[in-house]
């Protein structure tokens, strides 16, 4: 469905219900955000402990913003009553305007839910995809309609982040994208259009730049973690620095990210560093497994630099590259 007017002259919401496939980290805040704009969100995810997980997070952030005077208990009780969730991915979406995909950032996987997904709603119904990497074309040929297929690119934190990038296809309806843009505004956020297909996006290409510097400085020995990250932060004005960010979004992503991106150019310099795939082989993911770059106790505080990670005893291609 569209924005459209309704017979008593109220606008109408562009894609009043809204499947999130995926209860991790994007998935939540992504559902989150949509019910805070009023629409109706299905939350699916085969794990009820990560749905239960999902719903105390947005239960305990919404609660510090009430007691922070930014939201009414009323807002707060209204969006989380907005949100269903499911063990079922599939009978989940079936009455959704717009199905938004956060699962794990694996091709096959993504591309085998759509499949199923894509069979069992109706043909108005939009399919997106929330991955960081992959481009529309590689997933829409398994979707009845890939004209009403695209990508739509959130940040963590998705609550805070304003930015949604809107990845068209090049078998994307382009009207579909005039509605992408409406929905992302009226979701408030600010929408930024990937006109023509390449891996990684703009936000994430140009993290990936800044990233790849900060890894080769740590692996040359030239500087520390604490101290690239500081820089990154009082001589630039990031909000965090590239350590504390990866530690953030989970090394794992962006593990998965570079690997996506390497089997797509087969160009060395987009593989993993051995600085990461050391830290994904010892299951040093960031701030959700207590280690990452930094250490961090049972509460998030971080508590200081954690000791390097040995390199995995496979080596690869990417033990040229960074990232
Ligand atoms: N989830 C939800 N909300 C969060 C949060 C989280 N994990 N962390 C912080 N917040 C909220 C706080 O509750 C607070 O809200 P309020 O203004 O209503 O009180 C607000 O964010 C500010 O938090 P703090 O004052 O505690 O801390 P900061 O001022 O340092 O802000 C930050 C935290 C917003 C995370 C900020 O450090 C930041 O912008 N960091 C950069 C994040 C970034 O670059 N994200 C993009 C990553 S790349 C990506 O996502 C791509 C994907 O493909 C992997």
């Amino acid at each position: 469905m569209t924005g459209t007017t309704s017979p008593s002259g109220a606008a109408e919401k562009v894609w009043p219900t809204v499947a999130v496939l995926g209860a991790g980290a994007m998935g939540s805040q992504i559902a989150g955000v949509i019910a805070l704009s009023g629409r109706d969100v299905v939350l699916a995810d085969t794990s009820d402990e990560a749905l239960q997980r999902a719903l105390a997070t947005l239960d305990s952030r919404w609660e510090s913003s009430v007691a922070k005077g930014r939201m009414t208990a009323q807002a707060k009780q209204d969006a989380y009553s907005r949100i269903r969730t499911t063990t079922d991915p599939v009978s989940g979406c079936v009455r959704a305007d717009l199905v938004i995909e956060a699962i794990v950032e694996k091709l096959d996987v993504k591309r085998s839910t759509f499949e199923a997904v894509g069979a069992a709603v109706a043909p108005a119904t939009v399919l997106a995809t929330n991955s960081s990497s992959f481009v529309p074309s590689q997933i829409a040929d398994v979707v009845p309609d890939p004209s009403r297929f695209l990508g739509l690119h959130f940040f963590n934190p998705a609550l805070v982040m304003k930015c949604v990038e809107i990845i068209s296809g090049p078998q994307t309806d382009p009207q579909l994208l005039e509605t992408a843009v409406r929905f992302v505004e009226e979701i408030g956020k600010e929408p930024v259009v990937l006109r023509k297909e390449i891996n990684g996006f703009i936000a994430n290409r140009i993290l990936g730049a800044v990233r790849d510097e900060a890894i080769r400085l740590l692996e040359g020995g030239y500087a520390s973690v604490t101290d690239i990250d500081r820089a990154c932060r009082t001589a630039l004005g990031y909000p965090m620095g590239p350590f504390e960010l990866m530690d953030l979004t989970g090394i794992d992503i962006g593990y998965l990210t570079k690997t996506a991106r390497y089997e797509a150019s087969g160009d060395p310099a987009d593989a993993p560093s051995r600085t990461v795939a050391a830290k994904v082989a010892a299951g040093h993911l960031g701030r959700k497994t207590g280690r990452g770059f930094y250490l961090y106790d049972e509460q998030g505080t971080r508590l200081g630099e954690a000791p390097a990670d040995d390199a995995p005893s496979t080596r690869s291609e990417g033990d040229r590259s960074h990232g």
